[in-house]
């Protein structure tokens, strides 16, 4: 089938090189004209495993192209159109529809014939009614609207394309539906089909009770540091309980990224907007964020001056496997480390340039950690998980403290190198003091 996808970022360029490998003819669109250059030399713009080799696959094939809408939204609508450009977090927490209203207003205004407009950016519930209102209503052309929220992790992306655990389709109409079914047809999953209201809020849904999740176990974590319980442990024996599941029980300093952030944001002020106080919610936002500051609080107490003391900040992106820095506890950590004068060098093998303010960025482990007092991982990366602690003990400054800020090193193996070692809910914090 003839599919144009309008947007290039994580989602949209997963979207498009994965429906051209299941043999669609796709047509990329971007207003980034940088972005659509290097992508159509064939080069991706993201890390994500795996796509770059399904990104020369599809143009060698001629059935990938790039585009900036330089060329005339007329002759870049498709049959089926996919939006998936960035819905970022406004100052008030809001979802930042901005770039969605600019290109859903253009395609209504340009179209001359019927096509389906399937909205793959997270938009609030509410939003596919304002918009078919808005400006799909009054164009010429009969336009279909689907909302089809995108569930992929970053980090493992193009294998969540082919084996989601789901595909939502929230649509007024079944014709449109039946087209997005034909579509989908080589993937083998269970079609949600619903309404629009209903599809955009099983997305917001989802990420919001993921983030429940995960602020959840950080809060028996921090309990556990209380009670001198072994959160690991603790959440082994909550997670093989088939009700509850082992995913999303990993405690640590909190979630980041693009969307757990934004979204639940945004989902308590939509609720907020509705009249509606969604407290279980406020209180998972404010957890997240009281998380990701554990690390700084720890270290100021192990230090009283951490002015000048060296800190390795290990990890940049997110969560592993991504170049996405967005909304990362690192973002957060290192400001605070350097207010109080800390110097401040920072280690990430992948992840994408960001202004860190107060702090050098390096490119080895080894040179982040030289001469270092502490340690912090902030993101869990193989390379940390398996790294030489004995030669860290000898590169850093005595006594040096390793803080896992994702319970994922082996605790025994940072101690037996005669370093100190923190994490969540894992070393009895509060039981020590
Ligand atoms: N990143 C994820 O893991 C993920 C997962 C599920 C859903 N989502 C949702 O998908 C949407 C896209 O997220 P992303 O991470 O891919 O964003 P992104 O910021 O990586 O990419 C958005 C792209 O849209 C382009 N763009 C902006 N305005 C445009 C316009 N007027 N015309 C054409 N292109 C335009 C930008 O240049 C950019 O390349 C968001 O709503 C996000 O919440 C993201």
């Amino acid at each position: 089938m003839k599919v144009t996808v309008i947007g290039t970022g994580y989602v949209g360029l997963v979207t498009g090189v994965c429906l051209a490998h299941s043999g669609h003819d796709v047509t990329c669109v971007d207003v980034d004209r940088a972005k659509i250059a290097t992508l159509s030399a064939g080069t991706s713009t993201i890390y994500e495993p795996g796509l770059e080799e399904l990104l020369a696959e599809g143009i060698a094939s001629g059935r990938l192209r790039f585009a900036t809408p330089d060329v005339g939204w007329k002759d870049l609508i498709s049959d089926i159109t996919f939006v998936a450009v960035g819905t970022p977090m406004a100052s008030n927490g809001a979802a930042d529809l901005t770039a969605v209203r600019t290109v859903v207003s253009a395609l209504a205004e340009a179209a001359d014939r019927p096509f389906t407009l399937v909205m793959k950016s997270t938009v609030p519930p509410g939003t596919g009614g304002t918009l078919a209102s808005r400006f799909l209503a009054s164009s010429e052309a009969n336009i279909g609207y689907v909302s089809n929220p995108e569930f992929l992790r970053e980090g493992h992306a193009i294998d969540d394309w082919y084996h989601t655990d789901r595909i939502v389709l929230g649509a007024e109409n079944t014709a449109a539906l039946d087209i997005m079914r034909e579509l989908y047809a080589s993937i083998d999953a269970p079609v949600v089909a619903t309404d629009v209201a209903s599809a955009e809020t099983i997305k917001y849904a989802s990420n919001a009770f993921l983030s429940t999740k995960i602020s959840f176990i950080n809060e028996i974590a921090n309990l556990c540091d209380y009670v001198g319980a072994d959160i690991d442990a603790v959440a082994n024996g909550v997670g093989l309980d088939t009700r509850i599941g082992s995913q999303f029980l990993k405690a640590g300093i909190g979630y980041g990224g693009s969307c757990f952030p934004k979204d639940t944001r945004a989902l308590d002020f939509i609720a907020t907007m509705n009249g509606y106080q969604f407290t279980l919610l406020k209180s998972v936002i404010e957890v997240n964020n009281r998380q990701r500051l554990q690390p700084v609080v720890r270290l100021a107490r192990a230090f009283p001056d951490l002015h000048e003391r060296t800190i390795a900040i290990l990890g940049l992106s997110f969560k592993p496997n991504t170049d996405d820095v967005r909304e990362s506890p690192a973002l957060d950590i290192i400001p605070l480390l350097a207010e109080e004068g800390a110097r401040i060098l920072v280690y990430d093998p992948r992840a994408a340039e960001a202004d860190i303010p107060g702090a050098l960025r390096v490119d080895s482990v080894w040179t982040a950690l030289a001469g270092a007092s502490a340690a912090i991982v902030v993101t869990e990366w193989r390379e940390f998980i398996d790294l030489d602690w004995v030669h860290a003990k000898e590169v850093m400054t005595d006594p040096a403290i390793v803080f896992d800020g994702r319970n994922c090193l082996d605790a025994n193996a940072v101690r037996a190198s005669g370093m100190s070692y923190m994490a969540v809910g894992r070393d009895g914090a509060h039981r020590e003091a």
